[in-house]
């Protein structure tokens, strides 16, 4: 494989992000002047409500980027490791592939209460983690379902986000329903109809990446988005993976139209030592392929078959050496897979190896597959701004 013991540091790569496509903006018929996206049925073909646009999406683990903060730019990372008893659980989590019920009530436990440093002088502290919309994702190199046989439940085997959305409308289903219309009044935010820019009360997504050498998390600095223009309502169906009553079904969310001008962010590493928290009221988000993810989904396929045939009597003939070169802009963590990917497929032991050799090969092999698999938690915080001081910052 060419291009696989240079060096490359990247700044900011070129991928293709998901938004609505113009045809399926109409006209909403409710009081509020805004726009929407067509709801189509949940197995609709996505090619068809959506488009996809090349867009330069920013590394902020390079260096020269600038900053981001909750309040100005809708998202921000915070840190996790000093929680030691979390990392523990989240490591867990991530072995295993899945979260259970006594796992997910323990990470509650852990961030109840807990009080996060941002930036512009505030810290943020965690009222609340809400019992519905703890999810779990998981996501193969390039798209590939690297577990088809798994079905989708309320908080595991969710594939990632393939469209830029916001998660929820302030003034929408289920809020609407559950707070009795109050959220606008209660939640900061801001929306293409209304803002409320004076609460110290936020509705925030916590996003802990468990792994993201593929499929990584991007987010809007939301200083870019023309929402008169660009943000539209847009009722998801939630009947496939969440048990509600009829007024409920259709979840109020947004959807993007693409332009130019916005700005794209993305860490190329990232591991659950940090978190972002992003403003669950519209900032706009997804998940994108990386490039050289097709060059990392073939060595995955190409082990995959290899352990097959290991396992079902042995490998007689080693598959030539690739010589595919990597898109100069692949990040430095997905290259360092894809290396150690192709030298397993290298090394792959002949004839009759004898169990600790094939066993020994397995396990790296595993290790190897795993890591260029995407994995993800997501939950929804109700939380406090306070002053970064004491005493609003004690713990
Ligand atoms: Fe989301």
């Amino acid at each position: 494989m060419e291009g696989l013991s240079e060096v490359h540091s990247v700044t900011a790569v070129k991928a293709e992000l998901g938004f609505s496509r113009p045809s399926e903006v109409v006209d909403d018929h409710d009081v509020r002047g805004l726009r929407r996206a067509v709801t189509r049925p949940i197995d609709y073909d996505f090619s068809q409500q959506f488009e996809y646009r090349q867009c330069k999406v920013q590394d902020l683990c390079a260096s020269d980027q600038p900053s981001t903060n909750l309040l100005d730019s809708g998202f921000e990372t915070i840190d996790l490791a000093p929680l030691r008893g979390l990392q523990s659980l989240l490591a867990e989590v991530k072995a295993v592939g899945e979260i259970s019920n006594d796992q997910a009530r323990r990470l509650r436990r852990h961030l109840r209460g807990g009080i996060f440093p941002l930036g512009s002088g505030k810290c943020l502290k965690m009222l609340h983690i809400a019992p519905e919309g703890l999810v779990m994702r998981t996501g193969g190199p390039n798209g590939l379902k690297v577990a088809p046989h798994l079905t989708m439940t309320e908080m595991n085997h969710h594939d990632v986000a393939q469209a830029i959305h916001g998660d929820q409308d302030v003034r929408g289903t289920p809020l609407k329903q559950m707070m009795r219309g109050k959220a606008p009044w209660l939640f900061r935010h801001q929306t293409p109809d209304g803002s409320n820019r004076w609460s110290p009360l936020v509705l925030v997504n916590l996003w802990i990446p468990l792994q993201q050498i593929t499929r990584p998390l991007t987010l809007m600095d939301r200083r870019s988005l023309d929402a008169s223009n660009h943000q539209l309502r847009y009722a998801l169906p939630t009947e496939s993976f969440l048990d509600r009553s009829d007024d409920m079904r259709l979840n109020d969310i947004w959807s993007f139209l693409h332009d130019d001008s916005q700005q794209w962010y993305f860490h190329s590493r990232m591991d659950h030592s940090k978190a972002y928290v992003f403003d669950t009221l519209g900032e706009p988000h997804g998940s994108f392929i990386l490039p050289g993810e097709d060059v990392a989904e073939q060595y995955y396929l190409h082990l995959q078959e290899l352990c097959g045939q290991l396992l079902a009597g042995g490998v007689k003939q080693r598959p030539a050496a690739s010589t595919v070169a990597l898109p100069a802009d692949t990040t430095l963590p997905l290259r360092k897979a894809i290396k150690s990917m192709a030298s397993l497929v290298a090394s792959v032991p002949l004839g009759n190896p004898g169990k600790p050799a094939v066993d020994a090969w397995l396990t790296r092999v595993r290790e190897a597959m795993d890591c260029v698999v995407r994995k993800s938690l997501e939950m929804r915080v109700v939380a406090l701004l306070l002053p970064d001081q004491w005493p609003f910052n004690r713990r």
